[in-house]
């Protein structure tokens, strides 16, 4: 213990981090060991590359944006509708397709004390949102007569308690041992000086490091590796908090299979201009996203001649990837994006602070990043009504309430 404490004081005297030590002495023997192994593997120079990031403006590469091609889903034929979906179920069938659930999220503005997942977003039932999920997991089984192994990321702040809930509940029904947690990605947190904080504990305050996280945390974990063992060509990737996403969808898959492109994703219409979503795209001939801060008025304004946004495919991190481009993604280095956020933590005086506005940034990559790897992709434009209805705020648009009427009205529970 004394050597990793003198090295991990030696590499914070470099860095002017030393302040991570002051409480040493008041940590228990596990909090020592743990705080030293944080010491020593964190990339202090990419903490200081991303506190540079924290004084600048975002800014957007200067690339040429064009509307991307999509397919509406309600305006299939009979027969395209057919061909996909047979496509699809013979996927499935054969045992060839996985689901990925994002949850490793803090979920901040839903503002609830646990795993996002484990949220009751007040139906009858009272069923939490991981509940909702596997219902889709369990009727796919039913339909199709095979276990669809389910993946899902936590993080290190949210995987016990992930996983106790799911233990708790006998996995909702679905067969345990088609379910497995992986842990993505952290990095520290830091204040507007570039000191990295302290955990009430007194450890490192680090955080989630984003859902573009998700490649390289399956690689890791073994994921990938675990997908191929089983046979898996087809992987759906989406998030814990849609309660309405079509989890498994036979017509993604036939239409991406169709269009022999190796990735795909679901969008939605932008309800107007302004509304605060990213917008696939194509970047410089690329497959891509423009974000609604990146988007200029006049092209979110332009519509086309039938009256419809020209940059209107809302992304709604809904998207399928063939494996054989996950691994090359996950070899990737996507770029870091900071976020502002309210972080307690320990002062040098040794408080507690608890803040009531944002006071640390975090840094994380977006899955929707790693789109320009590709040299095309699939959007098949679907219903908000039919498969949107997210939970992000405690109150207002986006939370409980506005997914619960939409999930009601959805299934006819009223
Ligand atoms: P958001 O960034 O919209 O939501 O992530 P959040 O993290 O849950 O909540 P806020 O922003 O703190 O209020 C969208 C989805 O991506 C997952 C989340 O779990 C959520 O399903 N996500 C996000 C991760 O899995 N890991 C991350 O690092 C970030």
């Amino acid at each position: 213990m004394e050597e990793k404490y003198l090295a991990a004081k030696q590499k914070l005297e470099r860095y002017h981090q030393e302040h991570l030590l002051n409480y040493f002495d008041k940590l228990s023997e596990e909090e020592k060991i743990e705080l030293l192994d944080d010491i020593l593997t964190i990339d202090f120079n990419q903490m200081e590359e991303l506190y540079e990031l924290t004084k600048k403006e975002e800014s957007f590469k200067n690339s040429k944006i064009e509307p991307i091609a999509y397919v509406e889903k309600a305006k299939l034929s009979k027969e395209e509708r057919q061909k996909y979906t047979q496509i699809g179920e013979d996927i499935i069938r054969a045992g060839k397709y996985a689901v990925v659930t994002m949850a490793g999220g803090q979920g901040t503005r839903l503002g609830h004390d646990g795993p996002k997942g484990t949220f009751d977003i007040g139906l009858k039932s009272h069923k939490s949102i991981f509940e909702i999920l596997c219902d889709k997991m369990k009727e796919a089984r039913d339909t199709y007569h095979v276990d669809i192994p389910w993946y899902i990321m936590t993080s290190e702040e949210n995987n016990e308690d992930t996983i106790h809930f799911f233990e708790d509940h006998q996995y909702f029904g679905y067969p345990k041992e088609c379910v497995s947690f992986f842990v993505q990605g952290k990095l520290p947190m830091i204040d507007p000086e570039g000191k990295v904080l302290l955990t009430e504990k007194g450890t490192v305050k680090q955080a989630a490091d984003g859902h573009g996280g998700v490649f390289e945390s399956m690689r890791r974990n073994g994921i990938i590796y675990d997908m191929l063992s089983r046979g898996v060509e087809w992987t759906f990737i989406g998030l814990v908090d849609n309660v309405l996403a079509k989890l498994v969808d036979p017509i993604l898959i036939g239409l991406t299979i169709d269009r022999k492109v190796l990735a795909s994703g679901t969008s939605i219409v932008k309800r107007d201009p302004t509304e605060r979503v990213g917008v696939y795209c194509k970047r410089d001939g690329k497959p891509g996203v423009v974000e609604y801060t990146e988007i200029t008025k006049e092209m979110s304004e332009a519509r086309d001649e039938n009256g419809e946004l020209y940059f209107g495919e809302a992304n709604m991190l809904c998207n399928l990837f063939s494996i054989k481009v996950l691994d090359d993604i996950a070899n990737n280095k996507l770029p870091y994006h900071k976020a502002f956020k309210k972080a307690k933590y320990i002062d040098s005086k040794g408080n507690l602070i608890v803040p009531e506005k944002p006071n640390a940034y975090k840094f994380e990559t977006f899955l929707f990043d790693a789109f320009e790897s590709l040299d095309d992709m699939a959007i098949l434009r679907v219903k908000r009504e039919e498969e949107f209805a997210p939970v992000k705020n405690a109150e207002g648009s986006d939370s409980p309430e506005t997914a619960r009427k939409l999930y009601e009205d959805y299934y006819h529970l009223n």
